[in-house]
């Protein structure tokens, strides 16, 4: 009754949801606190009765928001929203990486990419992370490939390259491959490198709505790049579904679009509280990499991080391990309110 290649498939696994007791997530990398009240507006005005109608399947408001909220560089045509950046991404690896030669992206990384490199059949080179985890630019440059992807900064180590280290490693990989770039995390402190669009016309940056704008619950992403790369996107969304982004989450996506002051504060308090827990952590004999991103990834010497999880878990708070060889010794962090965060830290103090 399966078709054969149902037993390939190797599906991504989420953080988990447990529901046998309240915990406070820190799992999934979740903004902790809520969406701007623009959205809390736009959801108490939003007609029930346009429910009847599909969505406009282009998005074109919500592109045009996006475009204003990015600045002059970036036009609507240079615009893609999907549902979640995850679908984005589908969308990018369906349209852009082929061949022979590999896809090329971080060992540790964000663990969607193998998943869709194999639901494609495009092979891939893992490249491994510099002894301090950061990502390897030399050695992902090395070879042949059909095509490079990493976050910036990476997940799940948090490490982070800024434009500057973006733009070298650009200049020296061929223009008609794409280099694609997630700024899934790019709010909590980093410099994006949308500025380069302007330069390299074969790097595609990716974005999301579940991280720093507080939606995960809404699925918003995009991609933003040359026209040319937006068109072959549109041209694969409408292969695979007409309407992806639904009425309502187009409208308080154009809401939080205009409300970047709101998104700016509550980021710069995750941020400041990463940096705080991080050193409190430091200070209790953790091993702390430092990370532009909500989350933290932290090992403490003769701890495996599954055994770091369990301890946390009993005490009512999620976090991440990975079975991964060469990050089993660490925890993934998601940076919480201050008050939660206090609340961990007293725990792994305790471990
Ligand atoms: C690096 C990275 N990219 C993309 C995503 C997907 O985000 P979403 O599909 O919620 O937009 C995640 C989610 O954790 C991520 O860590």
């Amino acid at each position: 009754m399966f078709a054969k290649r149902f037993a390939d498939l190797h599906p991504y696994v989420p953080g988990e949801q447990p529901k046998d007791r309240p915990y406070v997530k820190l799992n999934a990398n979740e903004n902790p606190y809520p969406p701007s009240p623009a959205v809390a507006r736009a959801i108490a005005s939003f007609d029930p009765s346009s429910l009847r109608l599909y969505p406009d399947p282009d998005a074109n408001g919500l592109r045009a928001a996006i475009a204003s909220m990015l600045g002059p560089g970036v036009t609507p045509s240079m615009v893609f929203v999907g549902n979640g950046s995850d679908e984005v991404l589908s969308f990018v690896f369906y349209a852009l990486f082929d061949g022979d030669r590999p896809l090329v992206f971080p060992e540790h990384t964000y663990s969607f990419y193998p998943v869709y490199a194999g639901f494609y059949g495009i092979p891939t080179r893992r490249v491994p992370l510099l002894p301090d985890f950061r990502i390897d630019e030399e050695g992902m440059l090395k070879g042949e490939n059909c095509g490079v992807i990493f976050p910036n900064p990476n997940a799940p180590t948090g490490s982070y390259l800024p434009p500057a280290e973006i733009r070298a490693f650009l200049s020296r990989c061929p223009r008609d491959r794409a280099v694609v770039v997630d700024e899934a995390y790019i709010d909590f402190g980093g410099e994006t490198a949308l500025p380069l669009l302007a330069e390299f016309p074969n790097l595609v940056i990716i974005r999301t709505f579940s991280k720093s704008f507080c939606f995960a619950g809404a699925r918003l992403g995009f991609a933003v790049a040359n026209p040319d790369v937006i068109d072959a996107l549109f041209t694969t969304k409408n292969s695979f579904n007409h309407f992806p982004v639904d009425a309502l989450t187009q409208k308080i996506g154009i809401a939080a679009c205009g409300d970047a002051v709101y998104y700016r504060d509550i980021n710069a308090k995750i941020s400041a509280t990463r940096d705080r827990f991080s050193s409190v952590l430091r200070g209790q004999g953790w091993d702390v990499l430092p990370s532009m991103a909500n989350f933290v990834f932290a090992r403490k010497s003769g701890l495996r991080g599954r055994a770091a999880y369990e301890r946390i878990k009993d005490a009512g708070i999620l976090v991440r391990y990975f079975e991964t060889p060469g990050i089993t010794d660490f925890v993934r962090i998601s940076i919480g309110l201050p008050e939660d965060m206090d609340r961990l830290a007293s725990i792994m103090g305790g471990l």
